[in-house]
């Protein structure tokens, strides 16, 4: 599938590409429009209230901190040109390297004053993946997100750290448990304009703080993998039951090349 959305593709700085290669992280301001945020805003409000991944455990920790909606591409034609956008894909391409494709989409919301970060994890470790050293996320900001509102904050250099295992991103000391020395770090911190975007290594740490505010946090997140990706078998929402084998590269309909 092609990207459904086909502005102008603005070139990135080489400035900025460096700067994601050393740190694992960059942010790109002026993706959308302020009336493209409150169309898409509404369309994930909207999705969410029809239902999230936990809908059913109101009390789960996990759910306090994020109401989660994942593969929103593949149900809403709004959310598709979003997550297809020929600008964001363009960038995502080119700050990562090499040719890329979609490994999934999801809303993250955080209800107002929810009370509960996101604490510090690396991604990669959830997914199931093989021979996928360029994945990348995209987190677009649809509406104005400052710290109070729970923006993002990155510890530059830490994608280079492989093999770390999966931790809980309601425990604030679960990543440093692996690494305690990543605790020393500095943090870099970005508060968002609505229509910003933050990209980040698979393995970059990352956390964003609680809402504070009394609206919703909405974020859409798109998350892109090298086209060589395969399967490593392990459990995961996106592929469970699509009797992928071991080893297998990921690709087909979900996952189309960008
Ligand atoms: C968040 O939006 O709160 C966290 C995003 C992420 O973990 O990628
Ligand atoms: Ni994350």
């Amino acid at each position: 599938m092609q990207p459904a959305t086909a502005p102008n593709v603005r070139p990135l700085p080489a400035d900025l590409v460096a700067g994601y290669r050393r740190d694992g992280f960059c942010v790109v301001r002026g993706l959308l429009s302020a009336d493209a945020c409150a169309e898409y805003r509404a369309e994930c409000l909207r999705l969410c209230e029809e239902n999230d991944l936990l809908r059913n455990q109101p009390g789960s920790k996990y759910r306090a901190a994020l109401i989660q909606r994942v593969n929103v591409w593949r149900d809403s034609p709004v959310i598709a040109r979003l997550t297809l956008h020929r600008q964001l894909c363009a960038w995502a391409t080119a700050l990562a390297g090499e040719p890329l494709r979609l490994w999934h989409d999801h809303i993250l919301a955080k209800a107002p004053r929810n009370g509960a970060p996101t604490e510090f994890h690396q991604d990669q470790p959830y997914w199931p993946h093989r021979d996928s050293a360029q994945p990348i996320s995209a987190w677009i900001a649809l509406q104005d997100v400052p710290v109070e509102r729970g923006c993002m904050s990155f510890i530059p250099g830490s994608q280079r750290l492989t093999g770390l295992g999966s931790t809980d991103l309601t425990d604030a000391g679960g990543l440093f448990a692996l690494r305690p020395e990543l605790a020393m770090e500095p943090r870099v911190t970005i508060p968002l304009r609505a229509g910003d975007v933050t990209f980040h290594h698979g393995r970059t740490a990352h956390r964003a703080n609680a809402n504070d505010t009394d609206e919703y946090r909405v974020a859409h997140t798109v998350i892109y993998m090298p086209r060589t990706t395969t399967y490593s078998g392990t459990g995961h929402c996106i592929t469970d039951g699509q009797n992928f084998a071991t080893g297998q590269v990921l690709s087909g309909e979900l996952f189309p090349e960008i």
